[in-house]
Order: C-alpha cells, then sequence, then structure tokens
C-alpha cells in the first residue's frame, strides 16, 4: 500500500514556527513518524511539502496513478483553495485531512475548510499526534473498501 503525505505551505518551517501554536517538532521528525508507523502498518509513505498550491495539486494528480490514499495538511490552503478541493475529488483517491491547531478554537477564517468536504474525515488540535491518527484511520478504510 501506497501512500501520499502532503504538507502545505509554512509547515517546513515547524519548529521555529509559531511554537506556542504548533509546538516544537520539526516536520521532518514528523514525516520520520508518519513514515514509521506506516512500515509497521504495511504501508509506504511518500512525502512532499510545497508552499505552492500548484505543486500540491500536480502531487494529487500523480498521486491518482501511483497511490492508495492521502494524508494532507493543506494549512492555509485549508481556508481558500478551491483547486484542492477539486483535485483531492479528481484524484479519486481516499484523503485525510489534519491540522496540528484545532482550526476551530481559533480565527473564524480558520473554521471554514474548503477541503474537508473532499476527505473522508478530519483530525484538527491534536498535533504531531494528529497525522498518526489520520493515518491509521486512512489505512483502516483502504482496508475496510478493499475488504480485507
Ligand atoms: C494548520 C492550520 C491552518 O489554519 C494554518 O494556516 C496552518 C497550519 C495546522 O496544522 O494547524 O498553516 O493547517
Amino acid at each position: 500500500m501506497k501512500i501520499l503525505l502532503l504538507n502545505g505551505p509554512n509547515l517546513a518551517l515547524l519548529g521555529t514556527r509559531e511554537p506556542q501554536i504548533y509546538g516544537t517538532d520539526t516536520l521532518d521528525s514528523i514525516v520520520a513518524a508518519v513514515k514509521a508507523r506506516g512500515a509497521e502498518l504495511g504501508a509506504e509513505v511518500a512525502h512532499l511539502q510545497s508552499d505552492a498550491e500548484g505543486a500540491l495539486v500536480a502531487a494529487l494528480g500523480r498521486a491518482a496513478r501511483t497511490c492508495d490514499g492521502v494524508v494532507i495538511n493543506p494549512a492555509a490552503y485549508t481556508h481558500c483553495s478551491v483547486a484542492l478541493h477539486d483535485a483531492l475529488l479528481a484524484c479519486g483517491l481516499p484523503a485525510v485531512e489534519v491540522h496540528l491547531s484545532n482550526v476551530y478554537r481559533r480565527e473564524g477564517y480558520r473554521h471554514e475548510s474548503l477541503t474537508a468536504g473532499a476527505c473522508i474525515g478530519q483530525v484538527t488540535g491534536f498535533g504531531p499526534y494528529g497525522y498518526i491518527m489520520a493515518l491509521e484511520a486512512l489505512v483502516r478504510e483502504i482496508r475496510r473498501r478493499e475488504g480485507r
């Protein structure tokens, strides 16, 4: 099983970016933990972080042919990107949206997600562990759909 892990804008700065909101774990350490959990679950995890909306859209297009599911933190694009919403639907893969912070406890403009409606579910507010939760839920859902 192949899973694409996608991280959107400004997430490369995790570790030093607003640590009171996002914590002090780096993106590299989060990705390493997701890959390790994936290996335990029999899932190979490929990762891409990009600040560019188009690069994230293109990655979803490629994943349609090469992957079985997607874990995505669209970051700020969550709240404004019709293109990512459409790409999530177009790739035809089950996806789980994840946010480190609880977006519903923050500014009003973060309360709307344009992308969550194109995903099977959303995990928000559990910090880096949310990525593990998202991966586990996604792998379980892929297996359920495959009937195993
Ligand atoms: C975020 C929440 C978004 O509102 C914000 O723009 C981010 C990070 C999170 O992981 O909590 O960049 O997706």
